[in-house]
């Protein structure tokens, strides 16, 4: 997460996979805007590889076109376009012949050869988990793994699909790269708020005293999509929401959240802490899960005034699909910090709204001072760190209204980034390609980490395998969840925060209304 100030040393992005959606919509957009603000370096090229009936101009056409649509900066401008696209190149071949890797490597060899120097190159999976030991085993047989320090290899999620495969694609791989060589993805770790929840935290002596058992009650987590699943049914009716986005990117956020403070900002010092969150949460029994995790699925309803259908309509879903796409669970972290603080996840597509935010809510004054008649509105202090799409931190917290008469109201303390920084911040890929080019692995998981986070919710994904739902779709489009959502955390006395940072950006007002729970 140190950065130097000038661009890193020459690169060669090899993407496998390149015809697909990642590249469109994210690795190029992402590699675009960087080149845009002068963090690419000057001798630096892609080699897409892949199926598909491409050559070097319909490839860097198509490319464009995603760019225009997914590029937080908007369409493109002609000059730096055609100045950024020169360095994109497609391969159209068979990624399981072997010769095409031998090809590759004489290919690197001559790039260079032209720039005298030995380039990074980054060989980037974007692909399906079943393809990614041939392509590594292939690499590794063309000699593509033995230079440690610029062969690096980049693994999308998912990172198997339960823990023995984890396991099993982490051998693989360890047998063939070094765990410095390996990055493995969770874009959540690209966020700008996700990572500032650490500067938040190890960055002020203000909350860090008060981050503990003794001051907070609970913690929630949430990460709402209001889209479906698209065109991505055949991927999702094998991943569920829980694996797709607990056991990566809520199970990240709450590893910040409950981490340690770290010695250092080394890779590894970070990454031992979260790990150790991991080690911590308590293994949830089989005869526990009913209890402690719900899961939903969509039927049709209503989005922003739109009829959307059911998941179980979606293409290449089973009309008798059990998969889930909204779950919720309750985990502790037994250690001395967190003992006995429950922390509720929560995610789901076709909510009400796409929002994450991590909620902190503290424990109530212990002693209540004031009359009865001053304390009707009165709410114990939250904090609620805003991930997407509004960026922002914000403290609730009591004061006395104006007036003759004594009466506390919560009031809320706001900071939005894009008001403070008076930009936008990058997007997550901007920054994890960035930091894959520097060698720098803060931001990804370890094999011991993407193992850990198996171990938390595979009880719950060999009951919910065994036990099938029998009330699918439980929830309609366009609610927060199913009912059972609300038991979960309403059998502990609480409820869930509705997620407020959308509500806080027009004047105290509204935001008063919102943190009274009444929106
Ligand atoms: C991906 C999941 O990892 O994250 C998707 O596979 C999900 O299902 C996406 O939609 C959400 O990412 P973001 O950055 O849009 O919140």
């Amino acid at each position: 997460m140190e950065r130097n100030n000038h661009p890193p040393v020459p690169s060669v992005f090899v993407i496998f996979g390149a015809s697909g959606d990642l590249t469109w919509r994210k690795l190029v957009p992402a590699l675009y805007n960087l080149s845009l603000d002068r963090w690419l370096p000057e001798k630096f090229v892609v080699l897409g590889m892949g199926l598909g009936e491409m050559n070097d101009a319909r490839f860097r056409d198509h490319l464009r076109q995603g760019v225009d649509q997914f590029s937080r900066r908007g369409k493109t401008e002609s000059d730096p376009w055609k100045e950024f696209a020169g360095n994109l190149h497609f391969n159209p071949t068979d990624l399981t012949n072997p010769k095409v890797y031998k090809e590759l490597a004489h290919q690197l060899d001559a790039l260079d050869k032209s720039w005298d120097f030995k380039a990074n190159r980054i060989f980037y999976l974007a692909l399906p988990p079943a393809m990614i030991e041939t392509v590594a085993g292939h690499l590794a047989a063309a000699k593509l793994n033995q230079d440690r320090a610029r062969a690096r290899v980049v693994v999308e999620k998912p990172f198997g699909s339960d823990l023995a495969s984890a396991r099993k694609l982490n051998r693989i791989l360890c047998e063939l790269f070094e765990e410095r060589q390996i990055f493995r993805i969770d874009h959540y770790l690209g966020k700008e708020t996700v990572q500032n929840i650490l500067a938040f935290r190890f960055g002020n002596t203000l909350f860090e005293p008060l981050w503990n058992r003794q001051y907070i009650d609970h913690v929630q987590i949430t990460v709402a999509e209001q889209v479906g699943v698209g065109h991505r049914g055949q991927y999702y009716e094998h991943a569920g929401a829980l694996r797709d986005m607990i056991q990566n990117h809520l199970l990240q956020i709450l590893c910040l959240v409950a981490m340690e403070a770290p010695v250092s900002f080394k890779d590894d010092e970070i990454r031992n802490k979260k790990v150790d969150v991991l080690h911590a949460i308590r293994p949830i029994t089989p005869d526990e899960v009913a209890r402690c995790a719900v899961r939903g699925q969509y039927a049709s309803g209503w989005i922003e005034g739109q009829r959307v259908a059911s998941y179980r309509a979606e293409a290449d879903v089973g009309n008798d699909s059990r998969t889930e796409t909204f779950a919720a669970i309750k985990l502790f972290v037994d250690n001395w910090r967190w003992q006995g603080v429950p922390f509720y996840l929560r995610t789901g597509k076709r909510l009400p709204a796409r929002i994450s935010e991590v909620s902190i809510q503290f424990r109530p004054v212990p002693h209540q001072t004031f009359p009865m008649s001053a304390q009707l509105d009165w709410q114990p202090n939250r904090l609620l760190l805003a991930i997407q799409p509004e960026e922002g931190i914000f403290l609730r917290f009591e004061v006395k209204q104006p007036g003759p008469t004594l009466h506390l109201s919560p009031v809320m303390m706001q900071f939005y980034y894009r008001e403070a920084f008076k930009a936008t911040p990058p997007e997550a890929y901007e920054t994890l390609l960035l930091d894959i080019m520097e060698g720098d692995a803060t931001l990804f998981l370890r094999g011991d980490q993407a193992e850990a986070a198996w171990s938390v919710i595979s009880p719950v994904l060999d009951v919910w395998e065994t036990v099938r739902p029998t009330d699918f779709p439980n929830y309609p489009a366009g609610a927060w969840g199913p009912e059972a959502a609300e038991i979960l955390i309403a059998q502990d006395g609480r409820t869930w925060i509705t997620p407020t940072a959308l509500h806080c950006r027009e004047d105290l007002a509204v935001c008063r209304i919102a943190v009274d729970g009444t929106t």
